[in-house]
């Protein structure tokens, strides 16, 4: 979403600007061109050397330097987004009461593009009426106030609130920001997206479960937020961090999931059902531990579970648009279109397990995506993320008129 837009990154005096350098650095490899203002306490913890090498791109400093003159307002103006990280309490009490004495709120006083300040400060500070009420302010004036979030501070290892957010955080907000100012992509569509396994309990301590890792329905999660979707994430167990902004709503069982999507349906514009619900459950379940008997066999009594996408049909929103998946282990493409006919779905993402770098379990993916109007997608062996996003274009498409 960053690709090719020119961000702004201010970067005020606080010892979270170290982090800041981290983001430098990300949004330059997302494709953005970034133009870094320093305020003087930022050059107290790091050099304009260190971005500019990070960027490629200058590095500036004052207003006052020869031939910059009207930075301040082309900066403010012709970019596509500003984002103030760290932003210190003296940073955000000036831009809350409109002063420009320097480069950076010089600037902040001047923009027209979206602001994005991610506050990094000591406990206390935060705390304190005024910064309080120049936040609100700020907030109230449109800027997108990121974090802080509670963590270990500078003064020491306790966990306290004025930690400045993460750069993966704060390059998340920002994407969402600048597709909203446009008003394109999911801007205000509600998404419901499945991801992981489920586990179907055998006795207290053992369990039936697959492969699942949930890494792809994160993906599709993160990215439609990006996109400006209000998004509800129902995951089976996974290890993998919530993503930014987004509802999750954690289910075990392949019956919980149901009963999750069953909810959440009726006001989805689309459902996305990246899950993999198990197929079957075991028809009792032990109370207590089964003991091992040595030499002994122990036969399990499997039943299959409701199919999700078929058994909510009836809870879909008229005009939604609906997404399956299907994990094949051969003859992919033609097991895939009898699913999507089958489950009744606009459209199919198939992958095959037996490929290298397909699957469960890995970072990347290579799929083909049916539609439901015949069409035909074969996508290069690619990260989940761009597949998520080749997803997501495909959906917008299908919602508009
Ligand atoms: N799915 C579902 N309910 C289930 C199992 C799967 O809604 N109980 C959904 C999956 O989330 C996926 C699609 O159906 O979007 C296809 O899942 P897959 O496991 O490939 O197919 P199944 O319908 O389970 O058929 P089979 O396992 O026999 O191939």
């Amino acid at each position: 979403m960053l690709a090719g837009r020119h961000v702004v990154l201010g970067v005020s005096g606080g010892i979270a600007s170290y982090k800041s350098c981290l983001l430098a650095r990300a949004l330059t490899e997302q494709g953005a061109r970034v133009t870094t203002v320093l305020t003087r306490g930022a050059t107290e913890f790091v050099g304009p050397a260190t971005f500019e090498a990070l960027t490629h791109r200058p590095v500036l400093r004052s207003v006052w330097d020869p031939g910059h003159a009207l930075d301040h307002i082309t900066l403010a103006q012709d970019s596509d987004l500003i984002i103030v990280a760290p932003a210190t309490a003296h940073v955000i009490a000036r831009a809350a009461q409109g002063l420009a004495d320097d480069l950076l709120t010089t600037m902040l006083v001047a923009a027209t593009v979206p602001v994005v300040l991610a506050p990094a400060m000591n406990d206390d500070m935060l705390a304190h009426p005024a910064t309080a009420r120049n936040l609100e302010q700020l907030r109230a004036r449109g800027m997108t106030i990121v974090g802080p979030e509670i963590g270990p501070l500078a003064e020491g290892p306790s966990e306290r609130p004025g930690r400045m957010s993460e750069p993966d955080t704060i390059l998340a907000h920002a994407a969402r920001v600048v597709v909203r100012s446009e008003g394109t992509g999911l801007d205000g569509k509600r998404l419901l997206i499945t991801a992981g396994p489920t586990r179907e309990a055998i006795d207290p301590i053992r369990f039936i479960s697959n492969r699942s890792s949930g890494k792809m329905g994160h993906r599709v999660a993160e990215v439609a937020w990006e996109r400006g979707a209000e998004v509800t994430l129902i995951t089976g167990p996974t290890t993998e961090p919530p993503p930014v902004g987004v509802t999750v709503v954690p289910v075990e069982t392949a019956a919980q999931l149901a009963a999750a999507v069953r909810r959440a349906l009726p006001r989805a514009d689309v459902l996305i059902m990246a899950a993999a619900p198990g197929d079957y459950r075991p028809t009792t379940q032990g109370e207590t531990k089964r003991k091992r008997e040595g030499g002994k066999t122990w036969t399990l009594e499997l039943k299959a579970t409701d199919d999700i996408l078929l058994t909510t049909k009836a809870d879909r929103k008229p005009g939604s648009v609906v997404v399956g998946f299907a994990l094949e282990t051969g003859d992919a493409v033609s097991k895939g279109q009898a699913k999507l006919t089958k489950k009744d779905l606009d459209l199919i993402v198939i992958n095959d397990a037996s490929e290298p770098g397909a699957g469960f379990d890995v970072d990347t993916n290579r799929v083909t995506i049916l539609a439901k109007d015949g069409n035909r997608w074969d996508l290069p062996l690619t990260s989940k993320r761009e597949v998520a996003g080749a997803i997501l274009d495909r959906v917008e498409r299908l919602l508009v008129p």
